[in-house]
């Protein structure tokens, strides 16, 4: 299965501390915060909360803020400690988007 999704940036609002704690995990938080302008954490924002709904689309699963997705040293996200899932995140022009490829079948879904 496949998800993607995409965010507008002018919703996001970086400084907002109640949506930050809802939106990311503890370790996505650290990264979060290592991001040095307003400008790069309204983007891992976006990006994060476009790819946590393209994992929903994706498997299906209610719990889908619950994911890690986090930053290998090359700058490349990653779904920590789910390997079936492959995400790509994008941003540009006010907007973010992710695509999540999903390389396990959802369960109880007819093809
Ligand atoms: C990594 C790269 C593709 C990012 O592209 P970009 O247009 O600058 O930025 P985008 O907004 O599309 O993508 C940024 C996101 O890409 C992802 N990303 C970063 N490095 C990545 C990598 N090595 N592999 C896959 N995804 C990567 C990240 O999720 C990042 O967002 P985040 O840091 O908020 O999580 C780009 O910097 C790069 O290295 N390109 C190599 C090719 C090149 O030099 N092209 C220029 C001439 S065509």
């Amino acid at each position: 299965m496949i998800g993607v999704d995409i965010v507008d940036l002018s919703r996001i609002d970086p400084e907002d501390a109640a949506f930050v704690r809802h939106l990311l995990t503890p370790a996505e938080q650290e990264e979060f915060h290592a991001r040095k302008s307003a400008h790069r954490k309204t983007e891992y924002l976006g990006g994060r909360f476009a790819a946590k709904e393209a994992i929903f689309k994706a498997t299906g699963d209610q719990m889908f803020l619950s994911y890690s997705i986090l930053t290998e040293v090359s700058g490349k996200p990653y779904v920590k400690d789910h390997p079936e899932l492959d995400v790509s995140i994008s941003h540009d022009g006010g907007f973010a988007i992710a695509a999540v490829l999903c390389l396990k079948p959802q369960k109880g879904l007819a093809k």
